[in-house]
C-alpha cells in the first residue's frame, strides 16, 4: 500500500518504518526541515533501539519530506501520528492533529483512509472526519479510523512489530478490512470496533497502568511504615495471573510523554461530562508526591543541601530512551540547585537533552565513578543497566559520605548490607 505518516516522533516514525519493513511504501512527513534532512541521511532523530537499522534496511521503501501536499496527494492511507501535548488545564492539545487534518483536506486527490494514531480524546475522530469532509473536494470519500498506538519508548520497534494488539476503530466495515490488510504481516491480534471505543481503549489502558503504578507506590509507602518489603510483596502478588507480574515495580513515579498527560486528559474529560473519575485523580496525586520522594528523604539528613556535592545517576524518565519528559530528575534537581548544592550528573544518553533544559550549573560526568567521586549523597533516578550492574563497593570507595537514595530499587538489600553505606530505597527497609 502507499502510505503517508504525518509526524516523525516516537509514534509516527516507528510506525512508518515498521510498515515499510512489512513491504509498504511509506512517506514520512514532518515540518522540521533539520529532522527531515537527518532522516534522509539514514539517521534516526530519536534514540530508539533497532530503529536506525530498520530505516537503513528499508530505505528503498521510505521517503522523508516536508512537502506534505505531494506526500498526501495520492495515498491509500494517511496516518496522523503528531503529538497531543497536555494543555495547562490538563486537556489534550489537538492543534497539531487538526492542522494536519487541514493539510490533508487540501492535498488529497483521491479516496483514502485517514488513520488517527495520536492519542486523542473520545470523539476526536468524528471531529477530524467532519473537518476533512467539510474542507476537501466533495467528490472524494475520506473515512477516518482510530488506530491507537501501544508502543513504549525504549522498546518501540519490538512493541510495533510484535504488538500486544492492534485496535482499529471504524464506522464502515470496508475500512476495517482495508486496515486489517495493511497490518496482515504484523504479529498481533486485531480488534475491530467503533471509533469511540477504540479511542477509549487507549486511555483506559494507559490510565490502568498508571493506576497500577500509583497503587504499588502507595503499598510501598505502607510497607516502609509497617516493615514489609515491597519487592517480596509484588513478587507474591504477581503469581496471581489476574494481577499479573508486570508494572508492579515501585519507584519514584511514572514519567514520560504518556501516563502523566493521559491520566490528566481522562480526568479532564470526566470533569467535562460533570463526573469525577476518582481512581485516576488519586493516581495523579500519588504520582506527584512520589516524584518528590528522593528530595524528601534527603531532607531527613540535611535541612539544606547547601555546600553538598550530589551525585545523580540517571536523568531520563526510564531506561532505553533519551527522553526527559516528566522525569523525576526534572523536579528534584532544581531543588538541589536552589539549595546551593554542587550537582554532578551521569546518564548514558540523556545528558545532551538535560543540558538543553538549562536548569542551572550542573557538572556532567563521563563515568559513574567520576560522578560518585567526592559526593556526599547519591540519587538514582533511572534504572539503567550500567547503574543496576554497578560494583556497589564503588559507593563507599568514591564518595565522601555514602548516603544513597535509590528511587528505582536497583540493588539487593542483602548486598548493600555488606557495604559501609546508608542505603534508602522504595518500600524496603533502610540499610544503615
Ligand atoms: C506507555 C505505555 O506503556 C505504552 O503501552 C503506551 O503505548 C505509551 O505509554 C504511549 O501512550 O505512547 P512509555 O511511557 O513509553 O509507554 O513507558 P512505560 O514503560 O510505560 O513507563 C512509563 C513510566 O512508568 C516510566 O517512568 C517508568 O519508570 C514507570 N514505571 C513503569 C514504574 O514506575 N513502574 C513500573 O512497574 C512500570
Amino acid at each position: 500500500m502507499k502510505i503517508a505518516v504525518a509526524g516523525t516522533g516516537y509514534v509516527g516514525l516507528v510506525t512508518g518504518v515498521c510498515l515499510a519493513e512489512h513491504g509498504h511504501l511509506v512517506t514520512c512527513v514532518d515540518v522540521d526541515e533539520a529532522k527531515v534532512a537527518l532522516m534522509q541521511q539514514g539517521v534516526s532523530p530519536i534514540y530508539e533501539e533497532g530503529l536506525s537499522e530498520l530505516m537503513n534496511k528499508n530505505r528503498d521503501r521510505l521517503t522523508y519530506t516536508t512537502d506534505y501536499k505531494a506526500a498526501y496527494a495520492d495515498k491509500d492511507v494517511i496516518i496522523i501520528g503528531v503529538g497531543t501535548p497536555e494543555k495547562k488545564d490538563g486537556s489534550a492539545n489537538l492543534s497539531y492533529v487538526y492542522a494536519v487534518a487541514e493539510q490533508i483536506a487540501h492535498s488529497v486527490t483521491r479516496d483514502c483512509v485517514v488513520v488517527v494514531k495520536s492519542t486523542v480524546p473520545i470523539g476526536t475522530n468524528d471531529k477530524v472526519e467532519a473537518l476533512l469532509n467539510a474542507k476537501s473536494d466533495p467528490s472524494i470519500h475520506i473515512h477516518v479510523a482510530s488506530n491507537p498506538e501501544f508502543l513504549a519508548q525504549g522498546t518501540a520497534v519490538r512493541d510495533t512489530l510484535h504488538a500486544s494488539r492492534i485496535v482499529i476503530g471504524v464506522e464502515e466495515p470496508e475500512t476495517g478490512e482495508l486496515l486489517k490488510a495493511m497490518y496482515q504481516e504484523f504479529d498481533a491480534p486485531i480488534l475491530v470496533t467503533n471509533r469511540k471505543s477504540a479511542e477509549m481503549i487507549k486511555y483506559a489502558s494507559n490510565d490502568f497502568l498508571a493506576l497500577k503504578i500509583s497503587y504499588v507506590n502507595e503499598i510501598a509507602l505502607l510497607c516502609e511504615l509497617v516493615g514489609a518489603d515491597i519487592d517480596d510483596v509484588t513478587r507474591g502478588m504477581g503469581y496471581d495471573s489476574r494481577i499479573g507480574n508486570k508494572f508492579l515495580q515501585a519507584g519514584i513515579g511514572y514519567g514520560g510523554s504518556c501516563f502523566p498527560k493521559d491520566t490528566k486528559a481522562l480526568h479532564w474529560l470526566a470533569n467535562f461530562h460533570d463526573y469525577e473519575i476518582k481512581t485516576i485523580k488519586a493516581a495523579i496525586e500519588v504520582n506527584e508526591n512520589q516524584k518528590l520522594k528522593p528530595i524528601k528523604i534527603a531532607r531527613k539528613y540535611f535541612d539544606s543541601l547547601e555546600g553538598l556535592t550530589i551525585a545523580v545517576l540517571g536523568l531520563t524518565f526510564k531506561p532505553g530512551t533519551d527522553d526527559l519528559r516528566e522525569a523525576p530528575s526534572l523536579v528534584n534537581i532544581p531543588i538541589m540547585l536552589d539549595d546551593g548544592a554542587h550537582v554532578k550528573a551521569w546518564d548514558p544518553v540523556g545528558m545532551e537533552n538535560f543540558k538543553k533544559r538549562a536548569l542551572g550549573d550542573i557538572t556532567y560526568c563521563d563515568s559513574i565513578e567520576s560522578t560518585l567521586d567526592g559526593a556526599d549523597v547519591c540519587f538514582i533516578f533511572t534504572e539503567w543497566p550500567e547503574i543496576k550492574n554497578l560494583d556497589v563497593s564503588l559507593f563507599s570507595k568514591e564518595m565522601r559520605q555514602a548516603i544513597i537514595i535509590d528511587g528505582r530499587n536497583c540493588y539487593a538489600l542483602a548486598r548493600m548490607e555488606q557495604e559501609p553505606v546508608i542505603y534508602h530505597s522504595i518500600g524496603r527497609r533502610t540499610i544503615f
